[in-house]
């Protein structure tokens, strides 16, 4: 039997592609939710739009310091295994719940699957690096998304036996549910018009948690509001540490987190989109639409390099200059991100347990 793990809200849609293709295949599986993310808006509504099954079972971890939300996934997800003794755990990503559902089958000597492998932002200040690399020296068998992945593998001396190059699963969702999305148009809820608004996500603790540097982000975002209606689904993380902020922005709409079609439909029609998210770099790329990602690095260089993202500096003014140049959208996807990512993930998975 198959475990697949998901925990956070971007797990979810890399995630579904794969649990569709094992049930399509007649695999037996089993689906666990850590519940690091709980809320209606942050994890329920996406099983419903992504089309897949309720997982079989939440541990219920929710919140709490790294330390604390780590470890209780640890306890819960042990006691899982060992009643249940899979042949092979799947993790996706880089949140908490991967890492620590990754250390428990390690140590009980089952083998992990990682989903998204290789993939380095070169700042250990990022959690989710901690848990990439973590994850990554515990897998037996690395999925990788994009070319960078396997030359960073290889620098850290991972056997090449056990990568693959497969693409990218959360654009196999996207490729599912891109035209239902659109149907949709979710921008006449909100008064706008296609091509006429920018998107704006932001939560990474660096960005949200300092009240200096949410500062100097806002007054960026206030002047590009001044030229472009800015919609702002704000994360629960951010509306808590500094959505005070935010809120004062003549220009720039505050709306609760949104659901899976919902945003990708927003997504799709946006003149510009601004994010610190991982997900939403590749997700832009893939839609042709230009994205300012308001960090210092990228673990994602593909879409430097051949999609629409372009690195921004934490600065006011820096902001509002590149949402006045953005770079034009591109018409070409990055290898493999061509909906049949979680196909080639299943076959490799196959031969495994064949073994
Ligand atoms: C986590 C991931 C991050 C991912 C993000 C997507 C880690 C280390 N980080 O960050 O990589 O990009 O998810 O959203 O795993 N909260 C709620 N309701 C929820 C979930 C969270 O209110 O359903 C609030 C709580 O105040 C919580 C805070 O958000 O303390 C942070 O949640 P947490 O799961 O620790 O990390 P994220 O910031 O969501």
């Amino acid at each position: 039997m198959i475990l697949n793990v998901v925990g956070a809200r971007p797990n979810f849609m890399k995630m579904a592609p794969l649990v569709l293709e094992l049930q399509r295949r007649g695999l037996p599986q089993l689906f666990v939710h850590t519940g690091q993310h709980y809320d209606e808006r942050m994890s329920q509504v996406f099983f419903d739009e992504l089309g897949m099954p309720r997982p079989d079972l939440d541990l219920g971890v929710g919140s709490g310091s790294h330390a604390e939300q780590t470890a209780r996934v640890m306890v819960a997800f042990e006691r899982v295994l060992v009643e249940r003794r899979p042949a092979l755990v799947v993790v996706a990503g880089d949140v908490n719940s991967t890492l620590a559902c990754a250390l428990v089958a390690a140590k009980l000597e089952v083998a992990v699957a990682h989903l998204e492998a290789g993939l380095r932002s070169f700042d250990r200040r990022m959690p989710e690096e901690v848990n990439r690399v973590l994850t990554d020296h515990l897998a037996e068998l690395l999925f990788v998304t994009e070319p960078s992945g396997l030359a960073n593998l290889e620098r850290e001396g991972i056997d090449a036996r056990r990568v693959a190059f497969v693409g990218n699963t959360m654009i196999d969702s996207l490729v599912s549910h891109r035209e239902r999305a659109l149907a949709r148009e979710p921008w006449r809820a909100y008064g706008l018009e296609p091509g006429g608004y920018g998107l704006v996500t932001l939560h990474r603790p660096s960005n949200v948690d300092d009240s200096a540097m949410a500062a100097e982000i806002a007054r960026g975002l206030a002047g590009v509001a001044e030229e472009l209606p800015l919609l702002f689904p704000i994360h629960p993380r951010t509306r808590e540490r500094s959505g005070e902020l935010f809120s004062r922005i003549a220009g720039l709409r505050l709306v609760e987190p949104l659901g899976y079609l919902e945003f990708l439909g927003l997504m799709a029609r946006a003149r510009l989109v601004l994010t610190d998210s991982g997900g939403i770099q590749e997700e832009t790329t893939a839609l042709g639409v230009p994205c300012l990602t308001l960090r210092e690095n990228t673990e994602r260089p593909v879409t430097l390099s051949e999609g629409t993202n372009r690195l921004v500096a934490l600065e006011a003014r820096a902001i509002q200059e590149a949402a006045r140049a953005p770079r034009p959208g591109a018409t070409r996807a990055p290898a493999l991100w061509d909906g049949c990512a979680a196909a080639r993930v299943v076959d490799r998975l196959e031969e495994f347990l064949a073994r």
